[in-house]
């Protein structure tokens, strides 16, 4: 059955393509989202859930018979997570327990070489997308249909797959420009995102809370205005950088060493932004509290009196936030609380995750930060708690926008299955 884009639009599925084209001795170019927390120092990734969820996509491409071609990003052009892909293929070889070639080429002679010689069952990961410069351009579906990345590409395949549901809000070539050009469908965790959150979030169900952290505070910003602007949020409760510029905003004094870093992040720019926002009455609570490195000593220190570096949220602000929790019918948590990468400041957002699933709202955490935690809880499965793949994609969805990279699927439909449009 095809899934449904809040009931107005039709997206083909896997079965879909099967049914109406045939997968078997095809050539599938399958994007997916396996970008990763990478340790800086050593490159390693972090944590490879990702990796593992699209695996199930793959493998069952290759069961129906396919050729397998799968690209992803990873990071973004001078930040130290944009890496090459080649760690990810042992990880995807792991999961998917089937051989992946890996190749450090996008749209050159040497992968398009090696996608013409792939055989049924064959599987190829291309290298890291945005080392195309057009991948990182925002432009329409059909302008990027005659980039170059597309144009390079899509002569080569039979059909496009789109797997990668956390990317959806990127309007990109590799998630828009290949549907205009094949006959295209939503894999296995693109499907299972949008029959899940179709399902579960009930726009009548009230109060809703977000747990807004992390460290993308550029795009947090941009998803709390589209949040606000479509009434989309009851409650706010800021963790993070997030609080911290927020509270700048406040005119609540954070301490020189915390205002140092927001402006070393560049983040300072945001804060007419910021100001707007809550002038315009968005419902966001800051902390009270926090963890802090003081002379390399964890204190916990009171707003009004910060000296060290914020670190992690203090324990009567897990408090206060425990208690607006208690009151939600919906709980959205994306991004940790502090820098948990450090065992000493895992304790704010091991909190809030555990009484986020322990209210009795339904809990949908984004992200891959929190998966970490949620595991380490064991809190997996729970049936109040859907773990999603996506972050921004996530949060720009529940805000009710429409994301690029699902209209483009629900276009493709038209153009290709008249069968499935009523
Ligand atoms: C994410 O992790 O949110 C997605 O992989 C998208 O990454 P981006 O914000 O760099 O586009």
């Amino acid at each position: 059955m095809p899934c449904s884009l809040r009931n107005k639009h039709v997206i083909p599925t896997i079965d879909d393509l099967d049914k109406y084209f045939g997968i078997k001795g095809s050539k599938i170019l399958l994007r997916i989202d396996i970008n990763s927390p990478i340790d800086p120092k050593t490159g390693d990734i972090l944590d490879d859930s990702r990796i593992r969820a699209h695996s199930a996509t793959v493998r069952e491409l290759v069961e129906r018979g396919a050729a397998v071609v799968v690209m992803s990003h990873q990071g973004r052009p001078g930040d130290s997570d944009f890496v090459s892909l080649d760690k990810h293929a042992r990880l995807l070889e792991k999961h998917t327990g089937l051989q992946v070639r890996f190749i450090d080429d996008v749209i050159g002679p040497a992968a398009r070489e090696a996608i013409k010689s792939l055989q049924p069952g064959d599987i190829l990961l291309l290298d890291n997308t945005r080392l195309v410069s057009e991948e990182i351009i925002e432009a329409t579906p059909e302008k990027h249909a005659e980039s170059i990345f597309v144009t390079r590409l899509a002569p080569l395949f039979n059909y496009y797959v789109n797997d990668a549901f956390a990317t959806a809000h990127r309007s990109q070539p590799s998630i828009v420009g290949f549907p205009v050009k094949l006959p295209s469908a939503a894999g296995r965790v693109m499907e299972k995102e949008l029959t899940a959150l179709s399902k579960l979030y009930n726009p009548e169900e009230r109060p809703r809370v977000f747990v807004l952290g992390g460290g993308k505070v550029h795009d947090t910003i941009r998803i709390l205005e589209h949040l606000h602007n479509n009434g989309a949020v009851d409650r706010i409760l800021a963790t993070g950088l997030v609080a911290e510029l927020f509270m700048v905003a406040k005119g609540i004094n954070i301490g020189e060493a915390n205002l140092r870093v927001l402006e070393a992040k560049g983040l300072l720019s945001l804060l007419p932004r910021a100001r707007r926002l809550l002038l315009r009455g968005l419902p966001l609570e800051t902390p009270v509290d926090f963890r802090t490195l003081v002379d390399d000593h964890v204190e916990v220190e009171t707003i009004g009196n910060i000296k060290g570096v914020i670190k992690d949220i203090g324990p009567q602000t897990v408090k206060m936030y425990t208690e607006i929790m208690k009151e939600a019918r919906l709980i959205v948590m994306r991004g940790p609380a502090g820098v948990i990468e450090d065992p000493r400041f895992r304790e704010g957002s091991r909190e809030l995750v555990r009484a986020a699933v322990e209210s009795n709202a339904y809990v949908i955490v984004g992200g891959g930060h929190l998966n970490s935690i949620i595991a380490e809880l064991g809190l997996a499965g729970r049936p109040n708690l859907h773990v999603s793949t996506g972050g921004g994609a996530l949060l720009l969805f529940l805000a009710g926008e429409d994301l690029p990279g699902l209209t483009a699927l629900a276009k493709s439909a038209e153009k290709f299955f008249p069968q499935l449009i009523g």
